[in-house]
């Protein structure tokens, strides 16, 4: 199968620190691939890289064939790589509904000219309805003003407005960070539920989502990819188990 997204030799300094060292990385269509390994080992600068929200200093990132090394994060947004960034995103004075018709209106770019603006109005509460169904937020709480709501359901807010630029990669940096455990279980369930829709680029701690989200895994440590494979190829990796998942493995 062909990768969608295809990192070759990245690299990323910081002054004297090699944060990215030669990252090559494949990303097949439709798999969740988690990037795991010890704090500071370069995940979020990965990300970073990819997103586009930080420049590489070397090697190539091929998103659909197409080299996207110089775009901006924009550019990329447009060309199917999304991050969902963690709350920042959202209007927090908006209610549930008119952040996700805001965030449809914005992807849906000129694509709905030849409509009458009555037919627009309801094509996208209808893609607007459909992402919040997606990401399971309760409709009690859809015209609620997004910042009253409970961290889990920010979360999916931002899931929902990453999803609404019809991503054929979506990037996750720890969409579990801060949550409970509870919390966790249901963000895990949801993102199960959107398995072989689009590709995901999933960092994150919490090993057993990773453990049970993950089709393949990537650990990172120094800023080096030092193993890639199914999530029992690298329970089973010496290299790995000594370097990061020590006793937990
Ligand atoms: N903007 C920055 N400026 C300088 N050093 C940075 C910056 N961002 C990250 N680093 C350093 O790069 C390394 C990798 O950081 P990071 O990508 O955040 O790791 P991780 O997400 O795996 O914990 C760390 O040593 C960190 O201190
Ligand atoms: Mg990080």
């Amino acid at each position: 199968m062909k990768p969608v997204l295809v990192v070759d030799q990245l690299v990323k300094h910081f002054g004297a620190l090699v944060a990215t060292d030669h990252v090559s990385l494949e990303i097949r269509a439709g798999e969740i691939h988690a990037l795991i390994g010890p704090n500071g080992a370069g995940k979020s600068t990965l990300i970073h890289l990819l997103s586009g929200t930080m420049q590489n200093d070397g090697g190539t990132i091929y998103l659909n064939g197409h080299e996207i090394t110089q775009t901006s994060a924009h550019q990329r947004v447009a060309a199917g790589l999304s991050r969902s960034y963690q709350i920042t995103n959202i209007f927090k004075n908006l209610s549930v509904l008119d952040n996700l018709l805001l965030a449809v209106q914005a992807h849906a770019g000129s694509s709905f000219r030849f409509w009458s603006p009555r037919q627009n109005d309801d094509v996208l509460l209808d893609a607007a309805h459909a992402l919040a169904e997606q990401c399971s937020i309760d409709k009690g709480l859809w015209s609620r003003p997004a910042g009253t709501l409970p961290h889990g359901d920010q979360r999916k807010i931002e899931f929902a407005l990453a999803l609404a630029a019809n991503p054929s990669v979506l990037l996750l940096d720890e969409p579990m960070a801060g949550m409970g455990p509870e919390e966790t279980l249901r963000l895990t369930e949801m993102i199960e539920s959107m398995r072989g829709r689009m590709s995901m680029v999933l960092v994150e701690h919490d090993m057993e989502a990773v453990f049970r989200l993950a089709d393949r895994i990537s650990v990172l440590v120094y800023g080096r990819i030092i193993a890639t494979g199914t999530p029992e190829q690298i329970r089973a990796n010496p290299e790995v188990r000594q370097a990061y998942l020590g006793a937990e493995a």
